[in-house]
């Protein structure tokens, strides 16, 4: 029997949800999207999360939610996209008292990666699969055999004494009105550089920017395979609904 989720997927521009048939891995309602609340407190941004959920009429529903942090036994450990006052919020809490229901928690990027680990490119993968979601920041989702090793923030390992989705996000393209070769080129150098801490077999990249791989594929050259996420930008709602679903245990 099919089971029906809520998928939500906060981000540090947009909050995201769409019904998700966690079964199938597939969207059954449109995605409907809104702006991340300026600045981004948690309880403005639950107010847009009560809008999604009255918008899919779904109140005392089952529901999956993915952030854009680690989160460890529901409690938020990092906020390098959204407002600081999220650090160290219990999220059991906050939707107790913001939302009134309960629901289940993830990183955005473990969320993308169970999606595409399940329904997408790393079906049937085994071996050590790398999920990276190339948005406002870079995510990252680890998968040996299938297994996620949750909250491994690979989007922060240094770079010229910052962080490596500093350069290597689509916000950095954007920001700094890089081309496709400048843009590829950074990326390619960040790749390589994951090569060298995990020897991947798979790397799965997804966000907006998976939809225009094919700009920036030939800049490409890491020892590993290299594929845009098959569930494009979905596959953070969809991996946040299945992670609230008895079709994945994590
Ligand atoms: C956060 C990660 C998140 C990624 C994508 C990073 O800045 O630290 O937790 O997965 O952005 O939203």
């Amino acid at each position: 029997m099919s089971e029906h989720v809520l998928g939500i997927d906060i981000g540090g521009t947009g909050v995201k949800a769409a019904v998700v048939d966690t079964e199938n891995g597939v969207l059954i309602t449109p995605k409907i999207k809104y702006p991340t609340p300026k600045p981004s407190h948690p309880s403005a941004v639950m107010s847009v999360v009560n809008k999604l959920i009255d918008d899919n009429d779904w109140r005392g529903k089952p529901i999956g939610c993915g952030l854009p942090s680690i989160i460890r036994n529901n409690v938020v450990y990092s906020a390098a996209n959204i407002d600081k006052t999220w650090m160290n919020v219990n999220m059991d809490e906050l939707f107790a008292r913001e939302i009134g229901q309960d629901a289940f928690f993830i990183n955005d990027a473990d969320a993308a990666g169970i999606a595409e680990m399940t329904h997408g490119q790393g079906r049937g993968v085994e071996g050590t699969v790398l999920m990276l979601t190339l948005g406002t920041g870079i995510g990252s989702g680890l998968f040996r055999d299938q297994a996620l090793i949750p909250n491994t923030e690979f989007g922060h390992l240094e770079h010229k004494k910052s962080i490596w989705e500093h350069y290597a996000s689509n916000s950095a393209r954007e920001r700094k009105e890089l081309s496709w070769s400048e843009w590829g080129s950074e990326l390619n150098e960040y790749l390589n550089h994951i090569d060298l801490l995990l020897s991947p077999d798979l790397v799965i990249l997804g966000g907006g920017v998976s939809k225009k791989f094919a700009k920036y594929q030939s800049f490409l050259d890491a020892p590993f395979e290299i594929v845009p996420a098959s569930m494009l930008n979905n596959a953070g709602i969809i991996g946040a609904a299945m992670n609230a679903s008895k079709s994945v245990l994590v």
